[in-house]
């Protein structure tokens, strides 16, 4: 089982970000504690960040179909990025959104995701750990 963990803008740089809202993990760290999670449950993890939507599309048109699920963070674009809603819709994966901080707790234009409605679920503001649940759900599920 192979398991697609996608972080969008922003992240790569998470560590510098407001730690009060999103931690104190750098994003290899989360990325490390994944990985040692997916080790324990013996699936594959296959970690992606970018900047740009469409890299993040062409990641996901590439990797999808050797797939099983995908984990995703899509930071900003959570709130408008239609053409990254219908690439994961487009790779009939399940798909878990995550968000280390709680997106209904703040702003009002981060109440709302256009991704949710083509995810299997949501995470919300429960901080790294938010990935460790969304994979062992994947794997429970499987
Ligand atoms: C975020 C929440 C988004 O609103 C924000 O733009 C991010 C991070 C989170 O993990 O809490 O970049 O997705």
């Amino acid at each position: 089982m192979k398991i697609l963990v996608i972080h969008g803008p922003n992240l790569n740089v998470l560590e510098k970000r407001e730690r009060a809202t999103y931690g104190d993990k750098s994003l290899s760290e989360i990325n490390a504690l994944v990985e040692k999670r997916a080790r324990e449950l013996g699936v594959e993890v296959l970690t992606f960040q970018s900047n740009s939507e469409g890299a993040i599309i062409d990641f996901i048109q590439t990797e999808a179909p050797k797939a099983d699920g995908i984990i995703i963070n899509p930071g900003a674009l959570t709130h408008y990025g239609l053409s990254l809603r219908d690439a994961l819709a487009d790779s009939a994966l399940p798909v878990i959104e995550v968000h280390l901080s709680n997106i209904y707790a703040r702003e009002e234009w981060r109440h709302r995701s256009v991704i949710a409605p083509i995810a299997r679920g949501q995470i919300s503001g429960l901080g790294w750990r938010g990935y460790i649940a969304a994979l062992e759900i994947l794997v429970a599920e499987r």
